[in-house]
């Protein structure tokens, strides 16, 4: 196989990498291929294997085609070996089973996080057809914000949005929270899933983000701006826990009309604590 999709599949897992945010297998990448996509490369695929139950069902993406990273297969691998560590999966007719159509060579399975990825590709899908990225890593900074920022996504949202005047242009729905849960399967999916039907980013508590876009820069973009934040954040509180100035609430309104964006008012609270963290 030699298509620019592999090709662009491949950039993100290595980017990602040397980001620091894919130890060992950490993470894990989900693509919903286009109509061409697939045919450009059907006469590789082997529809003959076995269909496997998925864990949940997801109607919406029935018969459809997938590129998704191998469960425990390391990022760092995907550019040295894509056939080993990365794999094609079709959905059955009513979304329930996938069958491994390329790749995983050497055995395996697609990603343990396939529930959640999805999921999320379903209710973003419905949102808008043009969204077909759903990516999950590990990066430190907003993961380490989560073991001393509330877990409440109005304020978790608004610390990390005024880090950099980027962050509500990026992602003016903002950042949505999902407790510690145990990960791999059906329930965090539907967490992680309800906020991916309004939300791009999803923070899994002391874990790690999910987010998505209509391509893999799109997505990577976007991990990168809310990591970029959440590491001005950590760096800031290394010094205090108060601020001396910061963008306020009027300053994010007024980005509304230039930028075009529209941020909901839950964000813009007005502060009666000058501490981090809280309201
Ligand atoms: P997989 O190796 O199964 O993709 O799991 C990695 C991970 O990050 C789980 O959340
Ligand atoms: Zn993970």
């Amino acid at each position: 196989m030699n298509t620019k999709l592999k090709r662009d599949f491949i950039k993100i897992c290595s980017d990602g990498y040397k980001q620091g945010w894919h130890e060992r297998n950490g993470g894990n990448l989900s693509y919903r291929m286009k109509d061409e996509e697939v045919k450009e490369v059907k006469a590789e695929l082997n529809e003959d294997s076995e269909w496997k139950e998925i864990g949940t069902e997801v109607p919406s993406l029935a018969n459809e085609y997938f590129m998704v990273t191998g469960s425990g297969k390391y990022f760092r691998n995907v550019e040295l070996d894509f056939e080993d560590n990365v794999c094609i999966i079709k959905l059955n007719e009513d979304g329930t089973k996938y069958k491994i159509v390329y790749g995983l060579v050497n055995g395996g399975r697609p990603t343990s996080e396939l529930p959640s990825h999805l999921m999320n590709l379903e209710v973003i899908k419905n949102r808008n057809e043009d969204l077909r990225v759903v990516y999950h890593a590990h990066p430190c900074n907003v993961v380490a914000l989560s073991f001393v920022l509330p877990l409440d996504e109005e304020i978790f949202t608004r610390e990390i949005w005024e880090m950099e005047t980027e962050c509500p242009i990026v992602f003016p729905k903002g950042i949505g929270v999902v407790p510690w849960m145990v990960p791999g399967g059906k329930d965090i999916g539907i967490k992680t899933s309800e906020i991916m039907k309004e939300k791009d980013v999803a923070l899994w508590a002391h874990h790690g983000m999910f987010v998505c876009g209509r391509d893999f820069d799109e997505a990577f973009g976007l991990m990168h701006t809310v990591e970029k934040s959440a590491e001005i954040l950590v760096k800031v509180m290394s010094i205090t826990n108060e601020k001396l100035n910061t963008i306020r609430p009027q300053d994010f309104r007024d980005l509304q009309e230039p930028f075009n964006v529209t941020l909901d008012e839950k964000f813009l609270y007005e502060k009666s604590s000058k501490k981090i963290g809280e309201k």
